[in-house]
């Protein structure tokens, strides 16, 4: 069936996620139409999909490549009762739910990598923004941003990603069904959220290790001018990276882009 409103609005309806949805041929970002829903009061579990972004955003001020008619580009407004110092755990839990969605279409060729990438066989099919908005050293909303590569074929990448991205058609060799994707993304992060929440990080921290190739593994993080290495030995209560240098000093990363050094 095709992605619209309407196919959506049936699909979603009864949910907690998704029981409010807004739907976009285009649009600039699915994360900023979900901020301002959410600084409009909008209640949590509130979706936005778009078939097209024009100012698609990924992390570290990059763009998202968003074409329309193949992709899946969506944004979920919550609004969890935990300390800020736990915010983190979100987007982790979000790479577990997709990772655990897309295995099911590609069974044991899914990783994760740290903070929240979605690889198979090592090449990126799906890239995570969180947003927040903190009001008095509380959690207001987090805006959960989710873009999956599903049916573009390799030439439609842009040349600087083609040969380190992937999507779920060229690695399944047939189209995938959006709605289809959709429905079974947004049943595992209403699953992975409630878990969170009623039995805290435990279960998901162990899913994520399950699901990483990085734990024992020399790993460089650089964030911004920042280059630190170091064994990757698991994963904080806080969402950090922790990481064993040479000198045999523990440290924990809590931003930016890893990746596994080769040796
Ligand atoms: C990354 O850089 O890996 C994160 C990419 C996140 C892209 C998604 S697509 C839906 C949502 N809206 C955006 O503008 N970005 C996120």
């Amino acid at each position: 069936m095709n992605l619209n409103e309407k196919s959506l609005k049936q699909a979603l309806s009864g949910k907690y996620f998704g029981h409010k949805l807004y739907y976009f041929t285009e649009t600039g970002s699915t994360n900023d139409d979900a901020f301002s829903s959410g600084n409009e009061g909008a209640p949590e579990g509130t979706i936005v999909i778009a078939d097209r972004q024009n100012q698609g955003k990924g992390r570290m001020q990059r763009l998202w490549h968003s074409p329309s008619g193949s992709n899946i580009y969506t944004s979920i407004i919550l609004r969890p009762q935990i300390q800020l110092s736990k915010s983190s755990q979100i987007p982790i839990l979000a790479g577990v739910a997709v990772a655990e969605t897309l295995n099911s279409y590609c069974p044991d060729k899914v990783w994760l990598k740290w903070p929240n990438d979605v690889l198979i066989d090592g090449k990126k099919v799906c890239g995570i923004l969180a947003q927040m908005k903190i009001s008095t050293d509380e959690i207001d909303f987090i805006v959960m941003g989710i873009g999956i590569n599903v049916n573009l074929n390799h030439e439609q990448f842009p040349q600087d990603i083609r040969d380190i991205a992937t999507s779920l058609s060229i690695e399944t060799g047939r189209e995938v069904s959006r709605l289809e994707l959709i429905i079974s993304l947004y049943e595992n992060l209403e699953k992975w959220y409630k878990h969170l929440l009623q039995n805290g990080f435990g279960p998901i921290r162990e899913k994520w290790l399950k699901m990483t190739p990085m734990i024992g593994q020399t790993v460089q993080v650089i964030f911004k001018d920042e280059k630190i290495a170091g064994k990757a030995t698991g994963l904080d209560e806080d969402g950090s990276l922790i990481l064993l240098t040479t000198e045999n000093k523990e440290i924990k990363v809590s931003a930016g882009d890893a990746t596994i050094l080769k040796r």
